[in-house]
């Protein structure tokens, strides 16, 4: 395991798990592409690159410098622009001469242990003894342009990072148009392209289609990861299901403008890309200085989806996030956002705590409209100081009484922002993403602050460090509620304006490294409305995300389904809202809006004031049992069932990390007529052992896999079953 050079072959064999990845090093010059997928007994497959269905014309320039060679029938690892290879490139840099041309040698590699850190970038990270790292060492001798191409394998699940480190060994400046995190060529193509879409309100929705040839790409040019298309995608085969078949899923630890994708080319070998976007983007790098890309996350699994799923849920579970909440039970929060909206005041935040707290909540967070002169979303963002009106007793005594119900309280910000009716826009009007002479467009009455910018990225520091410093606040919910447009700078020469958003991103970066290191015990929760930028990049700095503003617990289903493609549920926090639900205006009964929620990381965001006395009974017991089931749901690995993107029944289950105990819930959200018996089929348990349900049936690992556990039938809409199994040790049938 790890990683191996077959010194004859000029070969590296990544191996984890049950996972290969072969590369060689073709004619001591070019990095080539061999494999990735079911780890294999004998990497010694340099046979492969030269396999007869070529076209032997096509191939007669076999040495590198022979100028018959051509590029585009050769399966690269990082393929740059200006050679004769006319799939996308991964590289495109122009040198002094105006020409954008590269063609990158080898020169040499590293094989280091553990992982390597990204200097102001956030990444998947790996002790010494998990993972280790090839460093491949590339040169362009004309443009003194060198590349190192990092791959980290991991050991127990053979996921693979990569990115790229470009340095200006030369005495002039380059222009970097394009670096993308990873390229790869796969020789065969045959698959199917699954993405997570939508919009806001219907986050991650899967789409799933066939590939063809020609481009397939996703991308975001918002500024921020998106709701439209997250910067994930898995490739599979036609027959691939959630439980069987191949599935390669990539991603990116990265927040901004993404482009990631597939391009077939005329012999169906598939380029698979990911990296920042190309578009408005460049970086001059001056001579001694490095350009280090975000990084791209590879799952490979033979075990279907829910195999591929489960190896990212493990690495941003143990090896992304590395604070204080990373295993600590997360708590169920009551938020004010849909129970009052900007309509409150100290007393009445407090009789809602007053309430949550006898309900069993641990948590009360006051959203939106807290600060400056705030009672609609047409001013004061910026002015991160309490609106005096509402706040008589300002945050420290609403965080004291609070406090002394016996809950924590937590905040709302969104630092990014400026509102042009605000003190900060009238002392600072040139600190917003601008360019002069041309509009300011809003968008929620709002702009965008320019964090390329280091004084502003200084004042969001400090200006949210007074507000956490001044009161128990234990929690923040970040959020980010627009989309760049006009992208200019008064802080870079017009020679660096297409670096600006990479620099926005990178400013993000620094101000929440600084914020969460100098305020460790504060728990960070990420949004932009909703899950805009649900993305492993924010995952790093904050643990879990709101994934969206649909509460609605029937739409739900699908965005909690979807998102779970790539990240862990405990990463995904739902709340149970109101009936109607302000979105949908759906009426869902109590019950059913919690069990939709329980399996991921629950909380409350609804007006209990105005809830009768037997709706709060049952709010006690659910944050009850939620309680009780917490270690499992939020520590447990999760596997998706039965599909809501494929008819009117969900399923999905958890199970524990030493696999003594698990947790199935079955809904069906509209009724059907008639409806054929249902068996739902676990998986993920031991065939030979026995599982206890509550009620008291035992079913043995390989019944309730392959025949299924039977769901009661019932008519009716939102129908729901859940159940919590127990391995029973040493019993003899
Ligand atoms: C965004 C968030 C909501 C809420 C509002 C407040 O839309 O996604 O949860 O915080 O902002 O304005």
């Amino acid at each position: 395991m790890g990683i191996e050079f077959l010194k004859n072959e000029n070969i590296f064999h990544l191996s984890g798990g049950d996972v290969s990845y072969i590369l060689k090093i073709y004619k001591n010059a070019f990095p080539m592409h061999l494999y990735w997928g079911k780890r294999l007994s004998d990497p010694a497959i340099s046979w492969y690159l030269e396999a007869p269905y070529r076209r032997k014309k096509l191939l007669e320039g076999t040495e590198p410098d022979d100028p018959m060679f051509l590029h585009e029938f050769w399966p690269y690892e990082y393929p740059e622009y200006g050679m004769s290879d006319y799939r996308p490139a991964a590289l495109e840099v122009v040198g002094q001469d105006g020409c954008c041309i590269s063609e990158l040698r080898y020169e040499g590699y590293e094989i280091l242990e553990g992982s390597v850190e990204l200097p102001g970038l956030p990444s998947v990270w790996a002790e010494k003894e998990d993972a280790q790292t090839l460093k491949l060492i590339l040169k362009d001798q004309i443009l003194q342009l060198q590349a190192e191409l990092y791959y980290t394998v991991f050991e127990k699940t053979g996921a693979i990072t990569r990115h790229t480190v470009l340095k200006n060994l030369g005495k002039d400046s380059l222009k970097i148009k394009k670096a993308l995190s990873m390229s790869l060529d796969m020789k065969h193509a045959p698959y199917e392209m699954l993405q997570l879409s939508g919009t806001a309100l219907r986050e991650h929705w899967i789409e799933r289609r066939k590939l063809g040839i020609g481009e397939t790409y996703l991308e975001s040019t918002r500024g921020i990861s998106s709701h439209q298309e997250n910067p994930f995608f898995a490739l599979v085969e036609k027959e691939t299901t959630e439980q069987n078949g191949d599935a390669y899923g990539v991603t990116l630890v990265y927040s901004g403008n993404f482009l990631a994708g597939v391009s077939c080319d005329m012999y169906r070998s598939a380029r698979v890309q990911i990296g920042i976007h190309p578009g408005n983007f460049g970086w001059r790098l001056e001579a001694g200085e490095e350009f280090v890309t975000p990084q791209a996350v590879l799952s490979y699994s033979q075990k279907g989806l829910n195999g591929m799923s489960s190896k990212f849920h493990d690495l941003f579970l143990n090896h992304l996030y590395k604070g204080k909440f990373q295993h600590a039970p997360r708590p169920i929060v009551i938020n004010t956002w849909e129970a009052a909206y900007f309509n409150f005041d100290h007393q009445t935040v407090l009789e809602l705590a007053k309430k949550a707290a006898k309900a069993g909540i641990e948590m009360l967070v006051l959203d939106d409209g807290w600060f400056g002169h705030r009672d609609d979303d047409t001013t004061s963002l910026g002015d991160w100081f309490e609106n005096s009106r509402k706040l008589p007793k300002e945050l420290k005594g609403l965080a004291e009484d609070v406090n002394a119900l016996g809950m924590q309280f937590g905040l709302w910000f969104e630092p990014e922002m400026v509102s042009p009716d605000s003190e900060l826009y009238r002392n600072h009007p040139d600190w917003c993403i601008h360019i002069n002479g041309r509009k300011r467009s809003q968008w929620r009455h709002q702009l965008y602050l320019d964090l390329s910018r280091k004084e502003v990225q200084d004042y969001i520091i400090d200006s949210l460090s007074n507000v956490l410093s001044s009161a128990n606040i234990s929690y923040v919910k970040w959020d980010c509620n627009r989309r760049i447009s006009e992208p200019g700078s008064e802080g870079l020469p017009p020679e660096r304006q297409d670096e600006l958003l990479h620099r926005y991103v990178l400013g993000l970066y620094h101000v929440m490294d600084v914020l969460t290191k100098r305020f460790p015990d504060v728990l960070f929760e990420n949004c932009a409305s909703g899950g805009a930028r649900m993305d492993a990049g924010m995952m790093y700095y904050f643990p879990q995300t709101w994934a969206s503003d649909n509460s609605d617990a029937v739409c739900r289903l699908k965005i909690q389904y979807g998102t779970s493609l790539c990240y862990p549920p405990v990463m995904t926090t739902s709340h149970i809202s109101a009936s109607p639900n302000h979105q949908m205006l759906r009426q869902t009964p109590l019950d059913f809006r919690a069990a939709v929620s329980y399996p991921f990381n629950l909380g409350y965001e609804l007006n209990l004031c105005k809830m009768s006395d037997e709706e709060i009974e049952k709010i006690s017991e659910q944050t009850a049992l939620y309680k009780k089931i917490r270690p499992l749901v939020q520590g447990g690995k999760f596997y998706r069932l039965l599909s809501p993107f494929e008819g009117n029944q969900t399923a999905w289950m958890t199970v524990s990390q030493d696999e003594t105990e698990f947790l199935v819930w079955y809904y069906k959200d509209f009724a059907d007529p008639e409806e054929a018996y249902i068996n739902v089929r676990l998986t993920g348990l031991e065939e030979k052992a026995h599982y206890q349900a509550e009620e008291g049936n035992v079913y043995s690992g390989d019944m309730l896999m392959n025949l299924g556990l039977p769901i009661q039938w019932k008519n009716g809409d939102c129908f729901y079953q859940m159940w919590h199994f127990k391995r029973l040790d040493g019993i003899d049938f």
